[in-house]
């Protein structure tokens, strides 16, 4: 069952070519990756309350079908499988034609945001390059 669905139309700065994951006008693994990461993360929110928040910790997807400029993508989710700390999401993707483009499986860790960030900010700051 989908939790989050989202439409998506391929525009050309979503194609491989400019986005340097490829060189021709086809959707870009890396923009559906951002789909979908766009997709769990507004699913994860409606089930965190702040100051908890969520971070993307593992991609699993499988890229299987060519889109070109134009086409309508849907991409969904599913709820979260959760064990407290990690929440696991299917995710998919489907053409207009209902031709299924890409499956996997997504992962998302609960954090606390303050808690997250700290460790940055306290940290001794690294000489620059
Ligand atoms: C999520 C992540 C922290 C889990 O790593 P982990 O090795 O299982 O975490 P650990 O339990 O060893 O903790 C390491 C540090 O992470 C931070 N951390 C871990 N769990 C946390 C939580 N629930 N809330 C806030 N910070 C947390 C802490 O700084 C912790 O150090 P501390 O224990 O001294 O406070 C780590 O995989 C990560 O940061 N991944 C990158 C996620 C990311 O940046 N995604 C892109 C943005 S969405």
């Amino acid at each position: 069952m989908a939790a989050s669905t989202f439409e998506h139309r391929v525009t050309t700065a979503d194609t491989a070519a400019v986005l340097g994951s490829g060189d021709l006008p086809v959707l870009a693994t890396p923009r559906l990756i951002n789909w979908f990461e766009r997709a769990t993360f507004a699913t994860a929110q409606t089930v965190v309350e702040a100051p908890q928040t969520t971070v993307g910790t593992v991609v699993r997807i499988e890229h299987l079908k060519a889109s070109t400029v134009g086409a309508v993508i849907t991409v969904s989710c599913s709820t979260p499988i959760s064990d407290g700390r990690r929440l696991i999401f299917h995710v998919r993707a489907l053409d207009e034609d209902g031709a299924e483009i890409a499956v996997g499986e997504m992962h998302r860790r609960v954090v606390d945001s303050d808690r997250f960030m700290a460790r940055f900010t306290e940290a001794t700051p690294r000489p620059a390059d």
